[in-house]
């Protein structure tokens, strides 16, 4: 089966031109202007449309048992809502608990991924570290993944110790992975959480001064610092603010292998948003929390200018009523996350393209490229390219619309982002040469989605 993508303008990392995509089967065959259609060829005109690698989302939490409850999609909504957005291929971090057998977790998340109608793969947490769990992590890196996941926070839950950190990114180092890293001093936090319930202060506009950025940047400084004792090369996610940045530039002096994840709610909503009245403010609490606006201008420069390499969305959904309001007395007790897996191109679009924030190669670059790049992907994904996966999203410049919980595939009760305007969406979307969107539905097939293998990379 051949399809042929005519007459679009065709955007890449790295070109720009007005042209066609022939796609031959599960992978693209040519890119050039006026291609032959082959005999029986499906014709897609995309005149007037934009033509873009399917997005990868480096990013995201699906199923996730979290502060006492879970995540609230599954990979038929979440994928669906990924697809309707642009994103052809999710990295969901899997968080076993301390006491999880690594190998046993591997495969619990594996087999929710079955149903997902995009492409996806795993950032493998690691919440534990001692003998077992080095030969587990490596049997799992020979099973195709190139990526592990610690976090510096979460006391008492996925955190882990510095030994522990210490032997994660020595392991990584000798088998090529790159880890990626929640960096927040965990005992700090723990600190100021309790200083401030003490004080009376529970409700959700607290949850910010109690991991104020500085403990965020002590996280990032501790993570380079054992980057650079190990040689093991990080990634730092969901980066919120100017002196996180810094920290990594500081370490990049060093010679230290460091890239930067920000992710969509840090550029376009602030901590003003987790202030809203009447508990409402919960939809806006995550960790590192949102920041105060002036550090959004920091982190569209930051973008441009490349020091953060990726924009994900950290989609951790959970629902306002009986999830969000479990920290109606106590904003410790709120589930941490904004759902945005469905919106994060759209927004990045309409809020950085079209204000004149970004240009189009760096939209690409952040929303697909450097994703693929960074986590063994490319040039399978990430690229329009002979020979790559025919991930393609025809975009429709023109297109105006409103973002409504109501008519979201996120199977969460809110949107974050209720009633905003965006400017432009994916029209249609091909998951390896098969339409998965088309006029911005989901018309495709659950479990069409296949696990990505990849190999080390980092070494
Ligand atoms: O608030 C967040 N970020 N929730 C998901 C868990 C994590 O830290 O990534
Ligand atoms: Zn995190
Ligand atoms: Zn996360």
């Amino acid at each position: 089966m051949s399809t042929l993508i005519r007459g679009g303008r065709i955007v890449t990392a790295d070109s720009d031109f007005v042209g066609d995509v022939l796609i031959d089967g599960e992978t693209i065959a040519a890119v050039g202007p006026q291609l032959e259609a082959p005999p029986e060829t499906t014709v897609i005109d995309a005149a007037g449309k934009l033509i873009f690698p399917g997005f990868i989302d480096p990013h995201v939490h699906i199923y996730l048992p979290f502060m006492g409850t879970y995540a609230k999609d599954t990979y038929e909504s979440a994928s669906r809502a990924a697809l309707v957005g642009g994103t052809t291929t999710l990295i969901e971090m899997c968080c076993p608990a301390r006491g999880d057998d690594p190998i046993e977790a591997f495969e619990l998340w594996l087999g929710k991924g079955e149903r997902s109608a995009c492409d996806y793969t795993f950032h493998m947490g690691v919440s534990r570290f001692d003998e077992q769990t080095a030969a587990a992590l490596r049997e799992i890196a020979n099973r195709g993944v190139a990526s592990l996941k610690v976090f510096l926070a979460y006391k008492g839950a996925f955190g882990i110790d510095d030994g522990e950190l210490y032997d994660t990114l020595s392991l990584a180092k000798e088998l090529g992975l790159i880890v990626t890293a929640h960096c927040e001093n965990e005992t700090l936090v723990a600190q100021l959480q309790q200083q401030l319930l003490a004080a009376g202060k529970t409700g959700p506009e607290w949850h910010e001064p109690s991991r104020p950025r500085r403990v965020e940047a002590e996280g990032v400084h501790h993570l380079m610092t054992f980057a650079e004792m190990t040689g093991a090369h990080v990634y730092c996610v969901h980066t919120s603010c100017e002196a996180a940045l810094e920290a990594v530039q500081a370490a990049h002096l060093r010679g230290v292998n460091a890239w930067v994840e920000t992710v969509i709610p840090y550029l376009v909503v602030d901590k003003s948003y987790a202030e809203l009245p009447d508990f409402q403010g919960a939809k806006y609490v995550m960790s590192p929390p949102l920041r105060d606006r002036s550090e959004q201008p920091v982190l569209w420069n930051a973008l441009r200018s490349r020091l953060i390499s990726t924009v994900a969305t950290d989609h951790a959904p959970f629902d306002f009523a009986a999830q969000k309001e479990m920290g109606r007395d106590d904003f410790t007790k709120i589930p941490n996350g904004i759902p945005s897996v469905e919106n994060r191109v759209t927004l990045l679009y309409t809020h950085g393209v079209a204000t004149g924030r970004i240009d189009l190669a760096t939209f690409v670059d952040a929303g697909s490229t450097q994703a693929a790049k960074l986590f063994g992907l490319y040039p399978r994904k990430g690229t329009i390219a002979p020979g790559s996966d025919a991930d393609v999203v025809i975009w429709d410049p023109d297109y105006r619309g409103q973002i409504t919980a109501a008519e979201q595939e996120m199977d969460v009760d809110y949107s974050a982002f209720e009633g905003w305007e965006i400017q432009g969406r994916p029209e249609t979307v091909l998951v390896r040469g098969a339409v998965q969107v088309a006029g911005g539905k989901f018309v495709g097939e659950l479990g069409h989605g296949q696990f990505l293998r990849r190999e080390p990379t980092h070494f």
